[in-house]
């Protein structure tokens, strides 16, 4: 058993080193983050032709880790979740209110599937009604692929946490443009809206990380909602915005906490 991860891990290091491009910083990808059934689930994105190359991390977070993938001359962002240190308690609560995952999730692989998967189907929801985040291409097990956001040499755009906004008025009447959109078009609830889940790409918003983002029919979506528009008034009243906490909730279509297009 131990032999074939090592192979795996061989293989892969192979699959990441074989076309490093000039231009491209020389990052190695440590693989002790791929236990063995990530492993395949990469070879077979790259057998499917949705990958040549990983090349770099762009982020370690609690639970996943997000990877610069290559594919022909395009980048790829690449979300892999960790087995090791999902947080099952957290992903079943999410899951669990969802009519769209109506599932009995007995274990681990399945629940972070089903994680994964919501966290596609969310991407696709926003993206078809317009809202700007990244446009989600494929995903497999607990590996997700989307749009790179970032520049041509393959440099990633930064979260607002680390880029703050040049104009923070004008970003966040963009922002709340797109949170309207998020509710009212997509009918969705993000649940962990913050600056560090919006990116600032040349002074846009993108709004990502919505794998907890529950239907606005969900009996935690007011709860949820409450908090973001919390984390949103907090977030940017340091950054220097004067919005109060009602213009923020009108600009969103919210009122009384009750999402207005929902009362028709
Ligand atoms: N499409 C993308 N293009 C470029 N960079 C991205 C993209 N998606 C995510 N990133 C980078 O990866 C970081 C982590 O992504 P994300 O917020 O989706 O996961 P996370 O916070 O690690 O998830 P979790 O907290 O559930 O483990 C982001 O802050 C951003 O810097
Ligand atoms: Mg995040």
């Amino acid at each position: 058993m131990k032999d074939k991860i090592a192979k795996a891990d061989d293989d892969v290091q192979k699959i990441i080193s074989r076309k490093r491009r000039k231009g491209d910083e020389d990052r190695k990808v440590g693989s002790d983050i791929f236990d063995k059934r990530t492993l395949e689930t990469l070879y077979k994105l790259a057998n499917q032709n949705y990958l040549d190359i990983l090349n770099g991390e762009i982020s370690t977070g609690k639970e996943a880790n997000v990877l610069k993938g290559i594919k022909g001359d395009e980048y790829y962002a690449v979300k892999i979740y960790r087995i090791a240190t999902s947080d099952f308690k957290k992903m079943n609560f999410y899951v669990d209110g969802d009519p769209r995952f109506k599932i009995r999730l007995n274990n681990k692989h399945q629940l972070i599937t089903a994680w994964v998967n919501k966290e596609y189907k969310n991407l696709e929801r926003l993206y078809k009604a317009k809202v700007n985040v990244p446009k989600p291409i494929t995903s497999l097990n607990n590996v997700l692929i989307l749009e790179f956001i970032g520049d041509e040499e393959g440099n990633p755009a930064k979260t607002v946490k680390y880029q703050k906004p040049k104009d923070v008025d004008r970003f966040l009447d963009d922002l709340l443009k797109e949170t309207y959109k998020f509710i009212n078009d997509a009918k969705l609830v993000h649940g962990d809206l913050s600056v560090y889940n919006v990116m600032n790409f040349n002074e846009k918003p993108v709004i990502i990380d919505v794998s907890q983002s529950v239907t606005s029919d969900n009996p935690i979506a007011n709860e949820l909602l409450k908090r973001d528009i919390g984390n949103l008034y907090n977030d940017f009243r340091k950054l220097g915005s004067q919005m109060s906490k009602e213009e923020i909730e009108t600009a969103i279509g919210v009122e009384d906490g009750k999402i207005l297009s929902l009362k028709k």
